[in-house]
This record gives structure tokens, C-alpha cells and sequence, in this order.
């Protein structure tokens, strides 16, 4: 490669986000490239040509180690989807100005369906306009809704969080042996793919009871039928947990989190934002059975737990930036890095590249046959698929008892 590089990060973050920016820049490193770009608040940040010089930042492999083991995106991320390119064509031609300015010649963008958008216009922009530049994308999202590629990262670091706070709940919500039980509702993000809720089901095990009942977004969720199966559990059980996904969504259509939202905030990629069905479930179940009640709602901490990564996520994470990187230079372009998993049992991964077009905006669901035909828990193939990306664990940097990360220091970059 003669040319420099950029790397952008899109969208919500992950524990190992950084892991692929690690991997991206260690590759560049190797092959000699002169300037190593990273766009501060992805394409948004680029489109005002706010461009950070990652030599300030990575001078050797301890900060390599640093970056994989710090949590959100080092760079800034945003959700910000590019113009369609009739009519828009100045917002492309910005772009380009800005890449030919610095001499870039690869783009990265490390981000889920919506963020490969980016890939996908921009290389068909660069298509059109007999551009030489090249874009790659890099697989990221907690949701694990990308298709073609066998999982992404971010996902298994996330269920590793989610099926510990789990076990940590359970155990604790069974501790009084009181007369009348506590329900929790614990509710776990994803949008429209039950993927990050389904991993509830890997709390269960020797030492651990599981969930109750684990609801996904992949099938109506039944307001009365819920309401029945707590009365029952109730009075069978001196603990109820239960595991909800932010988008459950009512026969009608609606989000269960809406149904008394008043204003339901929309975000720049056009999606509704979720939060408060566990509060709404729990709320609705102590007025029917005046039973105690919890609602937790994992929120940010289930994709900012870094400190729990898996480290089989934080590997993969690593290589899917770094083989994007190897594939820019051998003059690939509008493509994505996919995991192809060659054995479950021993767990063996391979990696692939695949064409942006199959990818861009298109969401996977969990699979109809790991989905109990009640809807109320999750079937041994998805456990059989989850288990060994969980596996693995990197000791976090500690300084002053706290995990040490690394941040944006130059004024420049920080604000
Ligand atoms: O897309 C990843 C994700 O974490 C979803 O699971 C979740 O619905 C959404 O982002 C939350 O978005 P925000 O960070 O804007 O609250």
C-alpha cells in the first residue's frame, strides 16, 4: 500500500470495538503505512475532516493491549447513514475531497447493518466515479444481527456479561425465602433480534437455576399469556426471574415499551429508541398479583463491560480488523470480513470475505427452531452455537484497583 489509511468506528459500542481498531492499526503498522487515520465520531466527524493521528496514540505494543481492553469506541463513534447518492452527490464529493487531501487510500469502518451502508455507497460511489480509493468493512455489533458471518464480535462479550449478571441476579433473588416471591424483569437490548436475550439461556447450569422465562422480539409477546404464566410461577416458586428483549412487541405491532411511552425518541439510522419494558412488565405485574417487584434494565453496562470480555470475542475482534487491513492491501474493496466457525466442538474459526451489497442493512433473526414453540425460553441448538464464543477471559490492566484504558489526550482530538 502506498497510500494512507483511515479507520472509523459506527454506531453502539462494544467491549472489543477496539479490539478490531487494535487489529486494523497493528496490520498498517506491519505493512509500513505512513499515516494511520482514525475519524474522530466516524463518517460525521470525517465529513468535517476531524481526522486523528493514531501515532500520538499507538507507539507500541502496550498500547496495543491497552486498546483492546478499553470499553466504547476510542475514536468517537456516531449514527449518522450517508445520503442516497442522486441528488446527494456533494456529500460524496466531500468525502472524496477530504480522502485525496490526506492521501488515503483504504477507508475501514468497524460497525453492524446500518454502519455497512457507509462501505456499500461508498464503494459504489468510487465504482461510479472511477475512483481508486478502497473500503472495507469491519463486523461490529452486540446485537449479532449481521448476516453471512457465523456471529460478530461484540456479541459474545455481551452475552458473557448478560448470562453473569444473570446467575448474579438469580442467586440473589433467591436468597429470601419469604412467603410471597420477588418477580425480576431484567431486560436486555437488541432491537429487533431476540440474539443478546436468547443468551439469558446460558445462565442456566449446575450451579444455577437459569431464567423462568426468557422472552424475544422474534415472536408476539402475549400480555395475558405473560401475566398467567407469573401468577403460576408465583405461587409454585419463591423466586421469579425472567429475561425480556427491549423489543418485545405486542400482536399489534407495537413495542411493549411504548404502550405508555409518551414520546418514543427516534435515532439518526431512523430506529426507535428502546428502554423501560421490564419497568412497564413489572409495573403491570405488581398492580395484577401485588407481588414485590424489580425491573433492571442491563443498558449500557451489558456492551461497556469490558473487564468480562470473552476472549474469544476479543480475538476475533483483533483479526477481523487486521484481515480487513490484509485485504485492502491486496486491493480488495466494498467487502466485509465474515467468521465462517469450521467446528463447534473442538471451536475452529476460519475467516472470509463477502460482498457489502449481501450484508448493508439487512437484520438476521434468531433462528425460528432455538425459539421454544411456547415463546417463552430458548432450544439447546442456540446453546450448542453460544457456548464456546463465551469461552476465554483477558485479565484487565489494573491501576489503583480500577482497569487501566487508554483515551484521547491531545486537546485537539478530546473535544
Ligand atoms: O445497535 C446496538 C445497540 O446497542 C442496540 O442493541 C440498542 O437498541 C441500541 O444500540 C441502543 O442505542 P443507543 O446507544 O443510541 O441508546
Amino acid at each position: 500500500m502506498n497510500g494512507n489509511i483511515v479507520v472509523g468506528q459506527s454506531g453502539g459500542p462494544t467491549a472489543v470495538i477496539n479490539s478490531s481498531l487494535a487489529g486494523v492499526v497493528s496490520k498498517a503498522r506491519e505493512l509500513g503505512v505512513s499515516k494511520i487515520y482514525g475519524m474522530h465520531h466516524g463518517i460525521e466527524g470525517f465529513l468535517k475532516d476531524d481526522l486523528i493521528d493514531m501515532s500520538k496514540y499507538i507507539k507500541d505494543d502496550s498500547d496495543i493491549e491497552i486498546l483492546k481492553r478499553t470499553p466504547s469506541a476510542f475514536l468517537g463513534s456516531c449514527r449518522y447513514k450517508l445520503p442516497k447518492i442522486e441528488g446527494n452527490e456533494e456529500v460524496y464529493d466531500k468525502i472524496f475531497e477530504i480522502l485525496e487531501k490526506h492521501d488515503i487510500e483504504c477507508l475501514f469502518y468497524i460497525g453492524g447493518n446500518d454502519s455497512m451502508d457507509t462501505i456499500k455507497m461508498l464503494s459504489d460511489y468510487a465504482k461510479l466515479k472511477n475512483k481508486p480509493q478502497r473500503f472495507m468493512g469491519v463486523p461490529k455489533t452486540i446485537d449479532n444481527d449481521l448476516p453471512i458471518t457465523d456471529h460478530c464480535p461484540g456479541y459474545a462479550s455481551a452475552v458473557k456479561y448478560i448470562a453473569t449478571s444473570l446467575k448474579e441476579v438469580i442467586r440473589d433473588n433467591e436468597s429470601f425465602g419469604a412467603e410471597k416471591p420477588t418477580v425480576t424483569i431484567v431486560e436486555i437490548m437488541g432491537r429487533n433480534a431476540g440474539w443478546l436475550t436468547a443468551g439469558a439461556a446460558l445462565a442456566k447450569g449446575d450451579d444455577c437455576h437459569g431464567c423462568d422465562l426468557i422472552y424475544l422480539p422474534e415472536k408476539p409477546f402475549d400480555m395475558d399469556d405473560f401475566m398467567a404464566r407469573v401468577k403460576k410461577l408465583s405461587v409454585e416458586k419463591h423466586s421469579v426471574v425472567i429475561a425480556v428483549s427491549e423489543g418485545i412487541k405486542v400482536a399489534d405491532g407495537r413495542y411493549v415499551c411504548e404502550i405508555d411511552a409518551a414520546n418514543v425518541r427516534i435515532d439518526a439510522f431512523g430506529h426507535k429508541q428502546m428502554g423501560g419494558t421490564a419497568s412497564y412488565l413489572a409495573q403491570k405485574v405488581a398492580d395484577a398479583t401485588g407481588l414485590k417487584t424489580r425491573a433492571i434494565e442491563l443498558s449500557t453496562l451489558q456492551r461497556a463491560g469490558t473487564h468480562l470480555a470473552s476472549l474469544t470475542d476479543i480475538n476475533e475482534a483483533f483479526s477481523v480488523g487486521y484481515l480487513a487491513c490484509q485485504a485492502a492491501n491486496d486491493g480488495k474493496t466494498g467487502e466485509m470480513i465474515t467468521i465462517d466457525v469450521k467446528s463447534r466442538n473442538p471451536y475452529e474459526v476460519g475467516y472470509s470475505i463477502h460482498d457489502i451489497h449481501d450484508i448493508a442493512n439487512v437484520e438476521r433473526p434468531v433462528p425460528a427452531e432455538w425459539i421454544s414453540e411456547d415463546g417463552t425460553g430458548i432450544e439447546e441448538g442456540y446453546i450448542q452455537y453460544a457456548r464456546p464464543l463465551i469461552l476465554g477471559q483477558l485479565e484487565p490492566l489494573y491501576v489503583n484497583g480500577l482497569p487501566k484504558h487508554l483515551v484521547l489526550t491531545d486537546e485537539d482530538d478530546a473535544n
